[in-house]
């Protein structure tokens, strides 16, 4: 059944610029009422949503300051008021997209507080509370923010690798079909190969420069570039049209493939 986009609410995390930002635009194009992005960045946060309603409408966009990061601010003002708000504004929130992120090696514990612990924190908010409550129709969906480096090992940035695994495992675990029973949210993955995005300049976010020399071992047609707006068309046609559970590759401008984990079984003969 196609998951219909007429009328929804969504909220997402790191919307204020790059990939989020896109995401925003296109389901703006694509029918959705109203959008929430909720960003740490106030700046770009609240010119994102001005020149959203400039293009669809006064009052479609609005922009809370949101740090995924921090637990405590999390629980008591800031994520949770960006659900809160919402769901003041527009009554319902249906879809959420966990997509705040950096990649940056260099402030590890960092990149793990925004890409691991802030898609925790969206799950636990999103997944058990908000979405559950608050969907406008029979299902409610969370897109979460993986990457080609979250279903594959990466020299150059082990660290964040490891986070968009952790987001990989995410999406697997909470996608079970007891969670689904009890929520009716639905839990999909997304991985983008390289995008146009701030994202990418990778000056000094390394853990050291012997790190940075592991880029050669990856073949270049990896590194091939596409544009924001080219995924966040793909994105949309994920949420739509994917079964719960299910991971989506998009890289080098082609449509999305899904990749699936092979049952560990299918290995049992590969014995040393
Ligand atoms: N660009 C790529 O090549 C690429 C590839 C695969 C996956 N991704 C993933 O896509 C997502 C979006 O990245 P992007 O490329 O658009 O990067 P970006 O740097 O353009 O945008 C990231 C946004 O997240 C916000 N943000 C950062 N920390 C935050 C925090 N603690 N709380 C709230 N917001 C925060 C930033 O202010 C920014 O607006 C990330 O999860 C990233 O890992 C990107």
């Amino acid at each position: 059944m196609v998951f219909n986009l007429q009328g929804k609410v969504a909220l997402i995390t790191g919307g204020a610029r790059g990939l989020g930002f896109q995401f925003a635009k296109e389901l703006l194009k694509n029918g959705v009422r109203g959008i929430t992005i909720s960003d740490c960045d106030p700046v770009e946060g609240s010119t994102a949503a001005e020149t959203l309603n400039k293009e669809f409408g006064r009052g479609k966009v609005i922009f809370i300051k949101t740090d995924v990061t921090d637990k405590k601010q999390f629980e008591g003002l800031n994520f949770p008021e960006a659900f809160q708000k919402t769901v003041e504004v527009f009554n319902n929130v249906d879809i959420l997209i966990n997509n705040a992120g950096i990649m940056n090696d260099a402030i590890w514990e960092e990149e793990i507080a925004v890409n691991v612990n802030g898609v925790v924190h969206g799950m636990l908010l999103g997944f058990d509370k908000y979405l559950k409550n608050f969907k406008s129709d029979d299902e409610a969906v969370i897109l979460n923010m993986s990457s080609v480096g979250g279903i594959k090992g990466y020299g150059h940035v082990p660290v964040y690798v490891a986070t968009k695994f952790a987001v990989t495992g995410m999406v697997k675990s909470w996608s079970y079909p007891t969670h689904y029973e009890r929520t009716k949210v639905r839990v999909i993955g997304l991985c983008p190969g390289a995008t146009d995005t701030t994202l990418q300049v990778m000056e000094g976010k390394y853990i050291g420069p012997e790190y940075e020399d592991s880029i050669k071992d990856i073949p270049v047609e990896q590194f091939v570039i596409q544009p924001a707006e080219f995924v966040a068309s793909e994105m949309v046609k994920l949420l739509m049209n994917s079964k719960n559970g299910t991971m989506w590759v998009v890289e080098g401008s082609k449509p999305a493939y899904e990749y699936i984990i092979p049952e560990r079984e299918t290995f049992k003969n590969n014995r040393l």
